[in-house]
């Protein structure tokens, strides 16, 4: 079998697209445009690049952007500071603070700071509980976005996912377990894999999705995969190839998995431009609520 491909980049091209028009219509009927704060603190290159790109991609759907970029030694007093000044600023519907934040810094008192109402990353225990308990229906609060993207992707190629053996591997807060939760509420029988999970192997072996959310480059591999299964891989693993070139790899292996997959997301070009569209989505959806509007269709 050779998998078809999942392609992320141009799924995440479309819903771009429908944010934009759900942004036009709020500023149209309600005299509302949507606002994105992204906040970075220090000089990681990759946080820069992803922080950039995100501002331009909330400017270009017609949101506003507003970009804080502070010096790595900024306090943790300093930062919840300006938290609190952007949970105040009604121009501000979504809070998204850059992680990894540097070690001084202790990101669950972050996190816990931002209002839960602009929590576009969905990654305050408040948001990541009513998750928990969430029913059936539409989700009316932000959703952690890579596992949200995670999850258009496999209904689109899939339709349905009732019934299916579903294996996420990795069980971290911004991706891991909230795709655990998603995974379940399709009605999926969910097993969550992580480093002390004993034949990790064979228990890859029978799920029909699987989720690659661990960080270790091309750690899943082609005989791991059980045959027809839909490939999610959320890993980004920058490596340098012999020639100088940097080039970057998911967690699966890719040659040998799409031998064996029915459809299987590439790296880069898969889950990556999906998680700048959710928060798109997020924030348009967040700046409809402020105003009591109900979640549009996006
Ligand atoms: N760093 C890498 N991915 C993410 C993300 O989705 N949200 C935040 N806040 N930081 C990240």
């Amino acid at each position: 079998m050779t998998a078809s491909i999942i392609d992320g980049k141009a799924y995440a091209a479309g819903l771009r697209e429908r944010v934009t028009r759900a942004v036009a219509a709020l500023k149209a009927e309600r005299g509302l445009t949507p606002g994105l704060a992204v906040v970075l603190v220090g000089d990681d290159p990759a946080s820069q690049v992803y922080v950039r790109s995100k501002t331009k991609q909330t400017r270009e759907a017609g949101m506003a952007g507003f970009d804080h970029v502070l010096p790595a030694n900024t306090s943790e007093v300093a930062l919840l500071g300006l938290i609190g000044r952007l949970n105040a600023d009604p121009a501000v519907h979504g809070i998204l603070v850059q992680l990894p934040l540097p070690g001084h810094i202790a990101s669950s008192r972050i996190i816990a700071a931002i209002d839960p109402a602009k929590d576009v990353d969905g990654l305050s225990a408040t948001n990541a509980g009513r998750l928990v308990q969430a029913g059936a229906g539409p989700l009316d609060f932000p959703v952690a976005c890579t596992p949200l993207g995670c999850l258009m992707l496999l209904k689109d190629s899939l339709g349905s996912l009732s019934g299916a053996d579903a294996i996420v591997v990795g069980r971290s807060t911004l991706v891991g377990k909230p795709m655990a939760q998603l995974l379940v509420r399709e009605d999926c029988t969910v097993t969550i894999a992580h480093s002390r999970t004993r034949d990790l192997p064979g228990l890859c072996r029978r799920a029909d999705i699987l989720v690659a959310a661990t960080g270790r480059a091309e750690m899943i591999k082609g005989d791991w995969i059980k045959p027809g299964a839909t490939v999610i891989d959320v890993g980004i693993t920058r490596v340098t190839r012999p020639d100088g070139k940097q080039r970057l790899i998911g967690d699966v292996d890719f040659a040998a998995a799409s031998a064996v997959a029915r459809a299987i997301t590439p790296v880069p070009g898969g889950v990556g431009p999906m998680t700048v569209a959710c928060l798109l989505h997020n924030t348009v959806q967040a700046a409809r609520r402020s105003i009591g509007l109900p979640p549009a269709t996006i």
